[in-house]
């Protein structure tokens, strides 16, 4: 079965989709975390801007790999896990940036949905439910207000020891979900057949407790 949570940066998917896999015992995938790994090698390559030929030749030699490990997938660039480096501002406006461009989401596409073939998984992301999994079993939309997205957002950044402003935060958040909403492929938008959850009021608890609750009504009234 594959569960879908799509929606915008400080929505809470990346930690209840996490919680959710681990309490239903699917495998998870960060996709997101994919398209940062993606801006963390144009970063280190210095990948300057040559048009879309070039960059799809490039993406084949970046060595790029989801691994399985432990219930998640790990995201590695060249063997190494790339997590440390990849939640800062900087990589979260260039994936955001890059994730506009067709070679990069195709070169992705077939990543993401080796995923989905070998069992159970929950996949996080933009795009999971309208175009990589459309075929999903369960798919999820969360939203939140803007001010309380920038408020989580601000807060994961100071936990890791990042300094910046709430301001900073805001306009950031707000250049990237244009940005991710507005683009012509994959826009960031709930699949027709999403459940759309505000998890504004919502504790992270809370929002894992409902997901798994409709996951498991959809999975008893599903035909075998
Ligand atoms: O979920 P995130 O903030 O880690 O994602 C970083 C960027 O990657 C986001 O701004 C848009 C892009 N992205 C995407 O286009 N499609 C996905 N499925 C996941 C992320």
């Amino acid at each position: 079965m594959v569960v879908t949570v799509d929606g915008p940066a400080g929505s809470g998917k990346s930690s209840a989709s996490r919680l959710l896999a681990r309490k239903l015992g699917f495998a998870f995938l960060d996709t997101g975390a994919l398209y940062r790994a993606i801006a963390l090698a144009a970063q280190w390559d210095d990948m300057p801007d040559q048009g879309e030929a070039k960059l799809a030749a490039w993406l084949r030699k970046v060595p790029l790999e989801a691994i399985s490990q432990d219930g998640s997938f790990l995201v590695l660039l060249g063997g190494q896990d790339v997590e440390p480096y990849i939640r800062n501002e900087a990589i979260s406006q260039l994936a955001s940036r890059l994730s506009a461009l067709a070679p990069v989401r195709e070169h992705l596409l077939g990543l993401q949905r080796a995923a989905g073939r070998d069992g159970d998984l929950v996949a996080e992301g933009r795009d999971m439910g309208t175009v990589v999994f459309p075929q999903a079993e369960a798919k999820f939309f969360l939203t939140a207000g803007e001010q309380e997205r920038a408020r989580r957002r601000w807060l994961e950044l100071k936990q890791s020891g990042q300094q910046i402003e709430m301001a900073d935060v805001l306009a950031d958040l707000r250049q990237r979900d244009q940005r991710d909403s507005e683009r012509s492929l994959s826009p960031l938008r709930p699949a027709t057949d999403a459940v759309v959850l505000d998890t504004t009021p919502l504790s992270l608890a809370e929002v894992v407790d409902t997901l798994a609750k409709k996951v498991r009504e959809r999975r008893t009234s599903a035909p075998r």
